[in-house]
């Protein structure tokens, strides 16, 4: 056992094997805990804690189950360190009727189960304690039950009746979390999470959304939506909560940018680009058109070889003086230079 620093944790932190890699950050712990507020809450996988600290400061009793005897003792530490009394720590699995029956008066089940270390395709009956398992022993005490699962994982492969909820920190996807039973709230939702606060956007039926068309060219604005939506499935839920006007520009297989003429303001877009030029796909014409202008470096925003990648971008900053960043996007055969207004 060792005590370290860590960006997801504000205090030093006990830790042992890959404990730490795997725990919850603090921004969500805290969140998911706020969310997940009761009275007697057992957490049956929980690792070095960083989730069952958050879970013990919102509710009035936690149960902290693992089946590693090391992480729980990191985890029991962890909770000193919090000045935290009132998490109950069991060492066991989580699937044994011996832990199931010292939990009988849990309000809500948390599993974030253990993943496999080599998978290409993230699944959900891979996770250790699994998901339908886990569902069928605690079935009689709760029906309130919530998961953490792959967020790499699209909402369709999650064969559950369950929410799925995305999460991003930073303008990153961090977490998928699944509530069942009355904690689930809708099928897909976004949680995009700042420091002190959080910004929720949630499905609604098909019937209730607009219908975004898609365009060739990006207007004077494009924005870049936050990847949680983009995974939640949720482009007609941010149009219609925006209230504006807003068309597709498909850039590739992985990219999407929405467009106005109008600038719009919001936690759900991760970036807001302001169309600056337009010119033909060719390093030389790019770099003429950045000579004498405000911007230094570019940012290419499109798929290109990795070895392939400094030469261009030498040619195109070739000479350039401005402390301004252009960010490029290459639509069919030409590239859209654009400023980051939201830097
Ligand atoms: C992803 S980690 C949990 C991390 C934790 N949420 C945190 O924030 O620190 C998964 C944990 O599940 C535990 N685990 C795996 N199978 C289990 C089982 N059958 N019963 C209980 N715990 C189990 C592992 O030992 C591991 O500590």
């Amino acid at each position: 056992m060792e005590k370290v620093s860590s960006t997801k944790f504000s205090k030093l932190i006990y830790t042992c094997s890959d404990g730490l890699r795997f725990a919850t950050p603090e921004i969500v712990a805290q969140y998911r805990a706020g969310r997940l507020q009761t009275e007697v809450l057992a957490d049956i996988s929980c690792g070095i804690g960083g989730q069952t600290i958050f879970f013990a400061r919102e509710c009035q009793k936690v149960y902290g189950v693992d089946i590693a005897g090391d992480k729980l003792e990191c985890a029991q530490k962890n909770a000193n360190l919090y000045d935290l009394g009132n998490i109950i720590f069991i060492e066991g699995d989580a699937l044994s009727p011996d832990t199931v029956k010292q939990v009988t008066d849990a309000d809500i089940i948390f599993s974030d189960p253990a993943r496999p270390a080599a998978e290409t395709v993230r699944q959900t009956d891979s996770l250790r304690p699994g998901i339908p398992m886990v569902l069928d022993v605690y079935k009689d005490i709760t029906d309130k039950f919530a998961f953490e699962a792959p967020p790499q994982m699209p909402p369709e492969r999650i064969d559950f009746d369950c929410e799925r909820e995305y999460i991003s920190v930073d303008g990153k996807l961090n977490r998928l979390t699944l509530y069942f039973g009355p904690l689930k709230q809708c099928e897909r939702s976004a949680v995009v999470l700042e420091d002190t606060a959080f910004h929720r956007l949630k499905s609604k039926d098909r019937s209730q959304l607009p219908q975004i068309s898609e365009i060739a060219e990006p207007k004077m604005y494009a924005f870049e939506p936050d990847p949680a939506v983009v995974k939640a499935g949720l482009l007609g839920e941010l149009v219609l909560e925006l209230k504006q006007p807003l068309e597709i520009v498909p850039i590739d297989a992985k990219r999407i940018l929405l467009t106005s003429d109008i600038l719009i303001e919001s936690p759900f877009l991760k970036n807001t680009f302001q169309l600056i030029g337009k010119v033909p796909y060719d390093c030389r014409q790019i770099n003429s058109f950045l000579q004498g202008t405000d911007i230094g470096s570019a940012v290419i925003r499109f798929i290109i070889a990795p070895e392939k990648y400094w030469d261009i971008r030498n040619k195109i900053e070739k000479d350039l003086a401005g402390g301004k960043t252009a960010h490029l996007f290459k639509i069919s055969r030409s590239i859209y230079l654009f400023e980051n207004l939201r830097t």
